[in-house]
């Protein structure tokens, strides 16, 4: 299963979703790939630290998407629209759209839809998912509300239950090179990001 994680709008999360979301994988089901199509490369930096680290389970990171399908093979295309970024669309099963609570980012998240719908032409459209990425925890913010009400309202878009919320756990672990769940497994990002990797894995998971 080949599932891109993208958005046209910059530092919404779609790094620190694949890496946390591939390490989910590899911890609870043995397996997780992942693939870095973004020139900036920072997945690949903290994959770095992780390794150099030595922490396991290992992550190996691609540069280019396999030619076949085994586990699942999250990949992070950047914020760019580029030729890399419409083939893995092309080829992908699932995407993930983190999306930040504010109306700019609701409007990237539809002109990145445009995208995939031009990427994908002629082809089966690959299931399409958003999620609140850095969600305001401040009490009384009406900001996570309104982009939920608005990527509800998006035609063929699945708006995902669960939120990855602004914590400084998802910041200092990525820079770690842990998942927040390792880095703090009692924490309210690791049950977040565990609620988050049930739905999008599903019953393939
Ligand atoms: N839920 C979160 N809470 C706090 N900080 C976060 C969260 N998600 C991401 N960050 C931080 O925000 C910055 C951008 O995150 P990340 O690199 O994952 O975003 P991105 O969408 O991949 O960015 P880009 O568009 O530049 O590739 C990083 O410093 C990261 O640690
Ligand atoms: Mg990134």
């Amino acid at each position: 299963m080949i599932v891109v994680v993208g958005n046209l709008k910059g530092g919404t999360g779609k790094s620190t979703t694949v890496f946390n979301l591939a390490l989910w994988h590899a911890h609870h089901k043995g397996d997780g790939a992942v693939c870095d199509l973004d020139p900036q490369a920072t997945l690949r930096d903290a994959i770095d630290v992780r390794n150099e680290e030595e922490f396991e389970p290992r992550l190996d990171v691609r540069a280019k998407l396999p030619t076949r399908k085994s586990g699942p093979i999250l990949v992070d295309v950047g914020m760019w629209d580029t030729p890399a970024m419409r083939a893995a669309l092309r080829r992908a099963d699932r995407v993930l759209i983190p999306v930040a609570p504010s109306q700019a980012d609701v409007w990237s998240t539809q002109r990145f839809l445009e995208i995939v719908a031009d990427a994908t032409k002629g082809k089966k459209s690959p299931a399409l998912y958003a999620f609140i990425s850095r969600a305001d925890t401040h009490p009384g913010s009406r900001e996570n509300e309104e982009a939920a009400e608005a990527l509800g309202s998006i035609p063929g878009l699945n708006l995902l239950d669960s939120r990855l919320s602004q914590r400084i756990a998802f910041r200092r672990s990525f820079s770690e090179g842990l998942a927040v769940f390792e880095l703090e497994p009692s924490g309210k990002a690791a049950s977040e990001l565990s609620a988050l990797a049930q739905e999008v894995f599903g019953a393939s998971a």
